[in-house]
């Protein structure tokens, strides 16, 4: 693809301003434990492990963080707001820290008090749109880069995004979305460049899949154009609300979302805000299912059950009992739980990030069980590790035909993505003897004091290494 003119100028520039970053990132205040307290790597060089001794029930009450997928999108979304942004209930995870990373090097002002969750980041110094360094390749949620700062410059530089290894991941309806939007996108070694003549305008666009990050980046891109913009077969997931809420409080015109029809009438200017980020449904459902594999009895509280009735519906159709209040949800189970199918859909459908560790408590559930993966077909790396438990597990493309085994028991597993870690944590608590999970780097990308809460619940969990 062409390389657009003034390109070796903006390389320069980024340089400049990665000189920039390590001035800001010494002036900040309050700088969060995260960036050490996550990591995989213990000070002897030894990879770290966590090592679980298996059939424990899970019991008591634990507190849910804030929504990683939520964070992701709000915290790029304060750079279209030029002034001072506090995001309460952030979840002190890897991908916070390395957004709060790339926030810096752009020019924002990040404070940090990690103790109440909360971050602040002033955007009204940020004068640059490059985004292109290792770092963006770490994770997913960079892509919402590229719709922050077209509708703040018009312009970007943003290098394509990483993230866990989950097959095919085309950004397709991103970029179809930015050129309707009048974008000219060029892909040039990696970095997604896009300009525009005089910012964007308002358009229709159709998504051809319901996409999370799709419809979220247009959202960003299109809060500042001229004009309005609708979105037709948008997606309905919770960060999507979510991201639209935080845009409507620093004086955004976003209405639908949470409906497959979004609207976005263009604003010239957009001021900072106070937000407090949405309970994780993932995480919530995460520690439902392990409470129901490990035939618990656990609150999970400050949860917004609405974004878990698929779950909680499941794990009914298993034999456990659910029960929930305004803001919690009981999860009780004892005895034999049934075989059940399970097909991942968008929202309101059951979440393709729940689909490993309800596939592993499917694993010790009397019968077969069909589990079918609709929206990522490398969902199934987990079900190796699994086996080595003596899960019977059959894979057939995306289709899992599960055949419930008495028990799992105690082995070493490796992580193959953030997901398949939570899920094998659970495979752990729920096996006879002692298991070790390694790669925790995937872990501690999505799960804020994962092992502490565990633990806290009753099971017999341990960092070591
Ligand atoms: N898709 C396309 N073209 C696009 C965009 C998506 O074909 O331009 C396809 C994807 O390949 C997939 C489907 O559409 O088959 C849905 O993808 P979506 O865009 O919704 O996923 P995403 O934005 O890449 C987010 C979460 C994932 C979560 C999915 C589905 C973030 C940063 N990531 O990914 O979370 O699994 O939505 O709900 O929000 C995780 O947290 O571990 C994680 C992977």
């Amino acid at each position: 693809m062409a390389i657009m003119a003034a390109d070796t100028d903006r390389i320069q520039q980024q340089k400049a301003v990665r000189g920039n970053f390590t001035r800001k990132a010494d002036a900040k205040q309050g700088v969060s434990p995260l960036y050490s307290a996550t990591s995989s790597r213990s000070l002897t060089g030894d990879e770290e492990y966590i090592e679980i001794i298996g059939g424990k029930r899970l019991e008591g009450h634990v507190t849910i963080s804030g929504a990683k997928n939520a964070a992701v999108a709000v915290i790029p979304g304060a750079l279209l707001c030029e002034g001072i942004c506090t995001i309460n209930n952030l979840p002190m995870i890897r991908d916070v820290a390395v957004l709060d990373e790339l926030m810096t090097m752009l020019g924002a002002v990040v404070t940090c008090d990690a103790e109440n969750s909360s971050m602040t980041f002033d955007t009204r110094g940020v004068d640059c749109s490059i985004v292109v360094n290792e770092l963006v390749q770490s994770m997913r949620a960079s892509y919402y880069f590229m719709g922050a700062m077209l509708g703040r410059f018009g312009c970007c530089d943003v290098a394509l995004p990483g993230g866990c290894n989950l097959g095919p991941r085309p950004i397709d309806q991103h970029i179809k979305g930015f050129q309707a939007m009048g974008a000219e996108i060029y892909i040039d070694d990696g970095v997604l460049r896009a300009r525009t003549a005089n910012g964007l305008h308002g358009a229709d666009i159709y998504f051809d899949v319901s996409t999370v990050g799709g419809t979220i980046n247009m959202m960003l891109a299109a809060v500042r154009a001229e004009g309005t913009t609708t979105l037709v077969n948008a997606n309905k997931d919770p960060q999507v609300v979510d991201t639209a809420n935080f845009l409507n409080t620093c004086g955004a015109q976003v209405r639908g979302a949470g409906t497959d029809i979004i609207k976005i009438r263009g604003v010239k200017r957009m001021h900072g805000c106070e937000y407090t980020i949405i309970p994780d449904p993932i995480e919530a459902g995460t520690f439902m299912i392990a409470a129901a594999g490990t035939r618990g009895d656990v609150y999970v509280e400050n949860v917004i059950p609405a974004h878990l009735e698929a779950v909680s519906a499941k794990l009914i159709e298993m034999g456990a009992k659910v029960t929930e209040g305004d803001d919690w949800i009981r999860v009780q189970a004892e005895g034999e739980l049934r075989a059940a199918h399970v097909k991942t859909l968008p929202h309101p459908g059951f979440l393709t990030d729940l689909q490993p560790p309800i596939s592993v408590v499917l694993s010790t559930a009397k019968g077969t069980s069909v589990v079918s993966e609709t929206i990522f077909e490398a969902r199934y790396a987990y079900a190796a590790e699994l086996m080595k438990m003596g899960a019977n597990i059959v894979l057939e493309d995306r289709i899992a035909v599960i055949q419930g085994v008495e028990k799992l028991r105690g082995a070493t597993l490796y992580a193959t993505d953030l997901r398949a870690g939570a899920a094998l944590m659970v495979s752990g608590l729920m096996a006879e003897g002692r298991t070790v999970i390694k790669n925790l780097e995937y872990i501690d990308r999505g799960y804020e004091h994962f092992e502490d809460k565990i633990r806290a619940l009753g099971g017999d969990v341990e960092r070591k290494g």
